[in-house]
């Protein structure tokens, strides 16, 4: 008898990106709310909130996020380029993917849509 193997991936569409990083990145609709909040919510906020945010930067709201996109150090620290600290902080770098929207979106004039 033949047991079937059945590998239902539970959330396919997440990890798409992470898993085939060649896949296509589609950056022509980025939005705050939809491609960047969320990410630097679940990455980021855990140390970039509260008191004393790490590296006095905090990035708990939309007012937060355009001053470190604004200066630069957003897309520097997401980019791990020279001469700024590397985020998220001991953490997995960004999938390109996301970095290419968050980048986009700062390109774009940090637009709150
Ligand atoms: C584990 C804690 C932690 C996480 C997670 C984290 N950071 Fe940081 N971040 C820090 C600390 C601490 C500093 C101060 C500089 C240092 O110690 O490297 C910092 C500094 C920064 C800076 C200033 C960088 C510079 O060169 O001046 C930016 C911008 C930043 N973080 C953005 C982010 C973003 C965006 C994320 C999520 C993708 C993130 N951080 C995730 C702890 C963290």
């Amino acid at each position: 008898m033949v047991m079937g193997i059945l590998i239902v991936p539970s959330c396919y569409n997440d990890n798409y990106q992470d898993l085939y990083p060649s896949a296509p990145c589609d950056t022509t609709q980025v939005t705050y709310s939809v491609d960047v909040w969320p990410v630097l919510k679940a990455q980021c906020t855990g140390c970039h909130s509260g008191d004393s945010p790490g590296g006095n930067v905090a990035l708990e709201n939309y007012n937060d996020v355009v001053i470190v996109a604004k200066n630069g150090k957003l897309v520097g620290s997401v980019r791990h380029n020279p001469g700024y600290s590397p985020m998220p902080k001991d953490g997995a770098k960004l999938s390109s993917c996301k970095i290419n929207k968050i980048e986009k979106w700062v390109n774009d004039g940090t637009p709150n849509n």
